[in-house]
């Protein structure tokens, strides 16, 4: 093992920046290849243990996570929905095409009741996706009234003659999918009409509020961004000034290759590993200049920013059906989220929601279920989420890292290999630390300043290579343990394996 590099990274406990909300930790369910269909749900005459046909332990393993949010029915999936669909006898449910992911029939079996069901189960808020592309402004409207409406009407009579009495709370909703692609092939001055429109007749029945997401950019089209800013201007310069739409979205994927040759999830050479480290890296210079065009339009930041859709896409699993996008887990997919963390973490003022796609067998999934014998096993990006959950709805606080040798080049550009971020939350201070070298562990002095705090204890995610995995075979390969502390005159040390996440606690 070559020497160890050193680093200072200095936490300021006492600066309280912009809360964390629980929400940049969201997650991402669509009707796409096994995660709703095989990883949520598995119908009530399953023999996988499950509540009225949603998995038992798939719920268990994301209760522990603290799922904040669920976006669904989609992605793509979300444009070709018709949510009457997916009410009533399950028998008597028309069954459609998934023509997005597979070309495999979908049977509507899980519908809105079952959705919100989930919801409930998970302790989730849901984040209803509403269909622009192929929908009509009277069907999303009404999908709204049947979720959120009391009392009588005629969207209220139908839920109630499909066994809900009370309306549900839906504090999220979307405007459409990707309507510059897949989501209507769209010029961004025409959806962002279609959005002010669709918005319009997104009521907030009763004391229901919407939180209405108009569908953003993808990448780097800071342009999308800025015609929907202008609509915001606009209308906040109305004689009854309102917000169009409460928040925009944007997608960023981290592709180690090309979109065409996305590379294998499992066999990585070290070039395609750094390659994927900086892709990960490059989400904070793309959303801080959506921030930069939004905060033209409004600095007094009303609107959000919501990465809807992010993580890893790599080519699936071999013998895999390709519309299914299954793809194993490594510890470089837990890096990159843990990387993407910290820069939520420092971003927080503006981005608003986060959603990794997708939750269950699908892309940078938290669980992975097996087709024969429906094992369960929990993912390297599990793990981070479970040790970031300290971090939900914390207050962030300032965090320097002074790493001169913690560095490498990757074609021509010199990136960190150190990162870091903090918060703080009743007393007790939380330190989130990724080191992406291969070769070199990292000895950390950190200094936490500010607070006197003396119970110390941490966790690290460090498996034998950045190449490993969990599999049915061998679930645990990849998991926290702790890692050892060492006090010193300004704080602690602490030495991070390479490609390793670890997390401190400071109470
Ligand atoms: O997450 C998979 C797909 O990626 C989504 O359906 C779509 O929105 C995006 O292109």
């Amino acid at each position: 093992m070559p020497d160890a590099t050193r680093a200072t990274v200095i936490v300021n406990v006492d600066i309280p920046g912009p809360v964390i909300s629980r929400h940049l930790y969201g997650h991402f369910a669509e009707h796409l290849g096994r995660c709703i269909y095989g990883g949520f749900w598995v119908g009530e005459d399953s023999p996988i243990p499950n509540v009225g046909g949603i998995r038992q332990d798939v719920v268990q393993a994301l209760r522990e996570l603290g799922i904040p949010n669920l976006r669904w029915p989609g992605g793509c999936f979300a444009d070709e929905y018709h949510w009457r669909d997916g009410i009533g006898p399950r028998a008597d449910r028309p069954r459609m095409i998934n023509t997005n992911w597979g070309d495999v029939e979908e049977n509507n079996h899980f519908g809105t009741h079952e959705f919100m069901a989930l919801c409930e189960l998970l302790g989730a808020e849901p984040y209803i996706n509403g269909n622009v592309g192929s929908g009509t402004v009277r069907e999303m409207s009404e999908w709204v009234e049947y979720l959120t409406r009391s009392g009588t009407s005629p969207m209220v009579e139908l839920r109630r003659a499909n066994g809900r009495e009370e309306p549900w709370r839906v504090p999220f909703w979307g405007l459409g999918n990707e309507p510059w692609g897949g989501g209507g092939r769209m010029r961004a001055e025409t959806y962002t009409d279609l959005a002010r429109q669709y918005a319009l007749f997104c009521k907030n029945h009763g004391d229901n509020v919407l939180h209405r997401i108009a569908a953003g950019a993808s990448e780097d089209d800071y342009a999308w961004t800025e015609a929907l800013m202008r609509a915001v201007d606009e209308l906040s310069h109305d004689t009854f000034p309102v917000l169009p739409f409460e928040a925009i979205s944007v997608h960023y994927y981290t592709i180690g290759g090309t979109w065409t040759t996305k590379g294998s999830a499992t066999q990585f050479d070290d070039d395609d590993y750094w390659r994927t480290i900086v892709a990960a890296q490059d989400v904070e210079p793309l959303l801080r200049r959506h921030i930069a065009v939004m905060d033209r339009y409004d600095p007094q930041r009303q609107v959000g920013l919501v990465l809807d859709e992010w993580g890893t896409w790599w080519d699936v699993e071999p013998g895999t059906n390709p519309g299914f996008l299954y793809q194993q887990n490594t510890m470089r997919d837990a890096l990159v989220a843990s990387l993407h963390f910290d820069v939520f973490h420092r971003l927080a003022d503006r981005l608003s929601m986060a959603n990794i796609a997708q939750t269950v067998n699908v892309l940078q999934a938290m669980l992975l279920t097996d087709e024969e014998t429906g094992a369960l096993v929990r993912t390297p990006t599990y793990h981070v989420f479970e040790m970031n959950k300290v971090h939900h709805d914390a207050t962030s606080v300032p965090v320097h890292v002074r790493a001169p040798q913690a560095q490498r080049e990757v074609a021509g550009r010199t990136v960190p290999t150190l990162s870091a971020s903090a918060s703080v939350h009743a007393g007790r201070c939380h330190v989130s630390l990724t080191n992406t070298d291969l070769e070199h562990e990292v000895l950390v002095d950190l200094d936490l300043r500010g607070a006197s705090l003396t119970e110390l204890t941490a966790r690290v995610l460090a498996p034998q290579s950045a190449g490993s995995f969990n599999s049915a075979e061998h679930p645990e390969d990849v998991r926290p343990q702790p890692l050892k502390l060492a006090s010193t005159a300004t704080g602690v040390r602490l030495t991070l394996p390479p490609h390793s996440f670890a997390i401190l606690k400071a109470a």
